[in-house]
């Protein structure tokens, strides 16, 4: 994303969680499925960084925070209006910045330029530049460390009515799911020889993928 881009992608997104943000967790769980055991299959080892790109309010690295107690965690979004309510809830647990996923320095922003474990949930739905999200994201990965993406599937096994509203509803909220996300996702890892994995949830609902040396 250009500068220019990114600034206008940065208005969307405050104005879509200006007032949402204050019912986001609430009315999520209801849709986006996949977060907990993403975050289950984790693996941190002691005291391991986890980065989550585009963390919203903060509610993944919250559950990160009680399940890995030692972990150092560091949260990057484009909405200043989602890093309010992340920052109220993290506090000082958490290393906050704003940032466009598609490119950004994790060295200036956070003081450490790789992580072990990097998320990306439902947000490249978001972003138009996925791919370079995805890029960005593996470049930020420690060695060793795994990239853990959840986000909307190709919903095949839905009936199509529920998949047309809910695919309505998402419009709403600039929201498009990708159905290539994990056949790209597997190139990308093949070609920086690593290995990649992709699941699909029930009815093909989200794509759970993992990048790594695992
Ligand atoms: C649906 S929310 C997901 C939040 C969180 N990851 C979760 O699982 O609840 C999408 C998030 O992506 C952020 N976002 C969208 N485009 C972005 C970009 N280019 N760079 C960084 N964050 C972005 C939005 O501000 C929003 O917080």
């Amino acid at each position: 994303m250009s500068v220019g881009n990114t600034a206008e992608h940065a208005r969307l997104m405050d104005g879509i969680y200006r007032g949402q943000r204050h019912i986001y967790d609430f009315t999520r769980k209801y849709y986006l499925f996949g977060r907990d055991r993403l975050i289950g299959e984790l693996n941190l080892p002691k005291g391991g960084s986890v980065l989550e790109i585009a963390c919203g309010t903060g509610r993944n690295l919250h559950k990160v925070a009680g399940r890995w107690p030692t972990s150092e965690l560091y949260g990057l979004d484009i909405s200043s209006e989602m890093l309010k309510s992340a920052s109220a809830r993290l506090g000082n647990r958490a290393s906050l910045a704003r940032g466009d996923a598609t490119k950004f320095d994790a060295e200036a922003l956070f003081g450490r330029a790789k992580f072990d474990r990097v998320i990306l949930s439902y947000s490249l739905s978001m972003i138009p530049d996925w791919r370079a999200t995805v890029k960005q994201a593996l470049e930020v990965l420690a060695p060793g460390g795994t990239l853990h993406i959840v986000d909307f599937g190709d919903m095949e096994g839905m009936p199509r009515w529920s998949r047309a509203l809910l695919q309505r509803w998402l419009e709403l909220f600039h929201v498009t799911p990708r159905p290539l996300l994990g056949e790209a996702c597997l190139g990308l890892a093949t070609r920086n020889r690593m290995r990649g994995r992709t699941r699909r949830g029930m009815f093909g609902y989200f794509h759970l993928i993992t990048i790594g040396w695992h």
